[in-house]
């Protein structure tokens, strides 16, 4: 069995957990979703969900971790009661963990070509027809999406076979300083742009209106809070020990209330920023903010293209797109290769290697559900094999393995308060705040269950069709 590896600074630990949470869920999903639910106001939800939910989670998702030092795949069988079966939970946690990577490396692919494109001018001079339509020609090149998939995979693959200290904490430290940096400098662009005023209103003054009614007047306030639910334990990388593991690998130095704040404030900047940069250009440019999840890619090297040295920002733009993606790759890799040493006493390179393979065939159906497979259509027209994705790891494995991360540190049939507490407040900082125990046992998981049924229903239309059933 090889040695367990530990981080060699706190830096490096919480630019990893950083890493791990900031990610397409920062730089993709969150403008668009914001976009889609009418700006400022969905904002303010989603916040109070980071707040109220996303950090106790979190604290909770590192404490397993630190006191096993194992993987999803022992943490539960380590602390739970004996006899208990909590255990189990960790084979839909690592789905879960596969089923991102199903689709995640697929868009990776895509950032990393159109940085590629962008550095190499291929989008200077088109007009906006043009520059859709090169959208639309990639989707119906599997071939050309497949080799960019395979190189995010081999790559990240390459990354964690390094080892801990030497692989992934030595390039995400890097690649997240980075990503910092040419994000400032983009706000700067973006907000000094002509005409970027209005997008900030839409981004930063709620209107309430917005938020209940969509563009065509239909009632849209219970999506929007099941999708801004959703998107806080998506942003934060919660519910399939993606961070957990991270809690494995440090000591016992700083109390985890206290690195649980910094990761999310950390991965709330990016997004944050993220729509600093993206809605003052669409309003610049005359883009609809709630164009979907196409709009990075359809809309953006538009207002490149329209920008004194586009090319320039455009690359710039991409490149930090594909380093918050390719850092979420790596950490949840670390996760899945950990599994697999933890589980079966694989030695690194074994787990590289199977896992390697194993996840480029996986992320097949997704990129050949835009064309080969396009007849597969599981929400209806014009969704795809992606969303079907999407769907059960946002809006149920997240959910619900926050859930279960949630009663196993508060009942006594789990791992329990007290050494939920212990773990939690060892080391220096912020303690956990003890006032709070009645709300995260009583009433955060009726909250996250309520939500969760109510956002089915406002998905499937369950209780209409139950009552035309009856009707
Ligand atoms: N937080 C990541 C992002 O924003 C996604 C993620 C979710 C990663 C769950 C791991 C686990 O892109």
């Amino acid at each position: 069995m090889e040695q367990r590896e530990k981080f060699s600074t706190r830096l490096g630990f919480l630019l990893i957990s950083a890493g791990c949470a900031i990610g397409l869920g920062n730089v993709w999903r969150f403008p668009y979703i914001t976009g889609k639910y009418g700006g400022a106001a969905f904002v303010l939800v989603y916040l109070l969900f980071l707040v109220i939910m996303g950090l106790p989670v979190m604290v909770m998702e590192f404490s397993v971790g630190r006191a096993s030092k194992k993987s999803i795949a022992l943490s539960f069988h380590a602390l739970e009661p004996k006899g208990s079966k909590w255990h189990i939970y960790s084979w839909f946690g690592i789905a879960g963990n596969y089923l991102l990577m199903m689709f995640y490396t697929t868009i990776a692919g895509w950032l990393v070509l159109y940085f590629v494109k962008m550095i190499r001018g291929e989008f200077v001079g088109l007009n906006p027809e043009q520059v859709s339509g090169e959208f639309g020609s990639l989707m119906g090149q599997p071939g050309l999406m497949a080799i960019y998939m395979v190189i995010v995979v081999v790559l990240c693959m390459l990354i964690c076979s390094q080892g801990l200290q030497n692989g992934v904490e030595r390039v995400t430290k890097v690649m997240m300083l980075c990503l910092l940096a040419v994000m400032l400098v983009l706000v700067f662009r973006s907000v000094t742009l002509e005409g970027a005023g209005e997008g900030l209103k839409f981004y930063l003054l709620p209107n309430f209106h917005n938020l209940m009614y969509n563009s065509a007047g239909e009632m849209i306030l219970g999506e929007a809070v099941y999708a801004a639910m959703g998107q806080a334990f998506f942003t934060l990388s919660l519910g399939i020990g993606a961070l957990a593991i991270f809690g494995s690998y440090i000591g016992k130095e700083y109390s985890l209330t206290g690195e649980a704040l910094r990761v999310g404030i950390l991965d709330t900047f990016v997004a944050f920023t993220a729509g600093l940069i993206i809605f003052p250009a669409c309003f610049a440019f005359d883009v609809a903010p709630d164009s979907g999840p196409n709009l990075i890619f359809i809309t953006l090297p538009n207002i490149f293209n329209a920008m004194p040295m586009g090319q320039l920002w455009g690359a710039m733009f991409f490149v930090f797109m594909s380093f918050a993606a390719l850092s979420t790759v790596i950490a949840v890799f670390e996760n899945i290769l950990s599994f697999c040493i933890d589980k079966w006493g694989w030695s690194r390179k074994k787990a590289v290697a199977i896992n390697t393979v194993a996840i480029i065939i996986l992320s097949l159906p997704c990129l050949l559900g835009f064309n080969v497979l396009s007849g597969i259509q599981p929400f209806g027209a014009g969704s795809g094999i992606m969303d079907l994705e999407d769907f059960i790891v946002s809006n149920n494995l997240l959910p619900l393995g926050s859930l279960v991360y949630l009663l196993f540190c508060v009942t006594r049939y789990g791992w329990g308060w007290d050494n939920f507490i212990k773990e939690a407040d060892t080391g220096n900082g912020l303690k956990f705040p003890k006032g709070i125990r009645f709300y995260v046992t009583w009433i955060l998981p009726l909250i996250v269950l309520c939500i969760f049924v109510l956002g089915y229903n406002d998905k499937f239309r369950i209780f209409q069709q139950i009552q035309v059933l009856f009707a």
